[in-house]
């Protein structure tokens, strides 16, 4: 993180393709040397893949028809990047552009979990509060009778085993006796108040209902360490990072410029891009390139990079994902069941639910009525935006029933058929990273290769931040040495 430092200065010319997150940190970290850097961009605005939905936002997926965006001023959601660890390069990037941060609150314990086909809980929506409750007290009781039934092997003293059971005792509330008999951790079925208002507490489900229940699986996501608590996103919608790069870099972006060859020679590098708003064929040339176009894409433009490179780029696969924005007259998941921010997560094929993490108390608000990735991702992006839409709801209702009655817009996003992403994000296998992804982080002659796909922080902002630093810092020291 913090300040890049290039000492010493270059007029050379650098020729960026794409006007993404990466795209635009190289164009600005080169800018503050001296380069003369042209970014071509296809599309009519930069970005990429941090893209915000809101009034009179339009997409025509591949085959698909043209959706409008017809939501309510101020209302929006992300459709590509929505959260920021605390740790994130991207975070620095907000703090010296002036983007204002809130918090995302990526974990509540007032979200459901929800599961159908799980024997005696399925199509029950139970709080996260309770599930976690159930699962660890059950988890604790059994570990700690079986530290005390001398049932592990452990090497421990009597006095270390103690302290093991002291732990499990207070990790999963269980009684004098090591029993879990429920917790005040789960919540209550009637609320605790004034005077002689003492609440009811919940009961705990059986442990065997909680283990088919499936819940304890959800639990880790909530962990991993790209995930934890807090994080944030910038005021407004996530595109405030990408605009305010843009607007340090805006005389250099070439809007509706779509790449259609890559020339590169022992002395330069020539891009030739249809102009889309005349449809003329036009060429730029530059000393070298830095390439952000995600290789799904890239793997079909006519490009002379070497066989090692064209190989490594036609390899990688590319990870679905899909969201659906969902606007309602009321926002009921607070109103009603007290849900600020979070989300809620199921097995049904629209995977989760993220209440909106913003705007807390106004009259309207803007659900993610899913967020899915693999097979579910594409099983919805095979549907009509109707279908989708449809479909959506007809699974939120079973969670939440005010859906069909509060309901008034979507737009939806499938990511493998929007134009100039085709996919989510780079999804390397372990081999992958072994066999081609040297390759692609090499320079190709005068070609360097950038964006999230070229980190160890695939799917963040923070990869294409990094891989661009990198970029920039090996292309300078070369430019030095000339
Ligand atoms: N960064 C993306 C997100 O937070 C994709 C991702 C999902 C990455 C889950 C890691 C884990 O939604």
């Amino acid at each position: 993180g913090g300040d890049l430092t290039l000492s010493g200065r270059s007029g050379k010319k650098i020729i960026i393709l794409g006007a993404g997150i990466a795209g635009m940190t190289a164009a600005y970290e080169l800018g503050g040397a001296g380069y003369d850097c042209t970014i071509l961009e296809a599309r009519a605005r930069a970005g990429g893949r941090a893209w915000t939905v809101r009034r009179g936002t339009t997409v025509t997926e591949i085959g698909g028809v043209k959706q409008v965006a017809r939501f309510d001023n101020g209302l929006y959601f992300n459709a590509g990047p929505m959260r920021i660890p605390q740790f994130h390069v991207t975070l620095e990037y907000a703090r010296k552009f002036g983007v204002a941060i809130e918090p995302f609150n990526n974990v509540n314990e007032s979200g459901y979990y929800y599961n159908e086909n799980v024997g005696e809980l399925s199509g029950v929506k139970v709080p996260k509060r309770q599930a976690k409750a159930d699962v660890k007290g059950y988890v604790s009781e059994m570990l700690a009778k079986a530290v005390n039934q001398k049932a592990l092997d452990l090497p421990l003293t009597s006095e270390e085993k103690a302290k093991l059971v002291a732990f499990l005792k207070s990790e999963g509330d269980l009684n004098a006796d090591l029993f879990y008999k429920g917790s005040e951790r789960a919540g209550y079925i009637e609320e605790p108040g004034g005077k002689l208002d003492a609440g009811v507490r919940k009961d705990p489900f059986s442990l065997k209902a909680i283990i088919n229940s499936g819940f304890g699986q959800f639990f880790s996501s909530e962990y991993s360490y790209d995930q934890q608590m807090m994080m944030f996103h910038p005021v407004g919608g996530m595109d405030m990072i990408a605009k305010a790069f843009e607007k340090k870099v805006s005389d250099r972006i070439q809007f509706h410029a779509e790449v259609q060859e890559i020339i590169q020679s022992t002395d330069g590098v020539r891009v030739k891009y249809k102009d889309l708003n005349s449809g003329a064929l036009k060429e730029v040339t530059g000393d070298y390139c830095i390439c952000t176009i995600p290789l799904s894409v890239l793997k079909e433009i006519k490009a002379n990079f070497s066989a090692e490179m064209a190989t490594a780029i036609s390899k990688i696969s590319y990870a679905s994902a899909g969201k659906i924005g969902l606007q309602f007259k009321r926002r009921f998941w607070e109103e009603d069941e007290h849900i600020f921010g979070g989300n809620t997560l199921t097995n049904m094929d629209i995977s989760s639910i993220y209440y909106p993490p913003t705007d807390y108390f106004a009259k309207k608000g803007l659900l993610l009525g899913y967020y899915a990735f693999g097979a579910n991702a594409d099983k919805l992006g095979k549907m009509t935006v109707a279908q989708r839409e449809d479909y959506a709801l007809s699974q939120g209702a079973k969670i939440h029933p005010q859906y069909f009655k509060e309901f008034e817009a979507s737009f939806s996003v499938d990511w493998k058929k929007i134009k100039y992403n085709l996919g989510g994000w780079v999804a390397y296998t372990a081999d992958d990273r072994k066999t081609y992804y040297p390759t692609l982080c090499k320079p190709d002659g005068r070609i360097y290769l950038a964006g999230e796909h070229i980190s160890y922080i695939t799917a963040w902002q923070a990869g294409a931040i990094e891989s661009a630093r990198k970029v920039v810092t090996e292309l300078h020291e070369r430019v030095m040495k000339e």
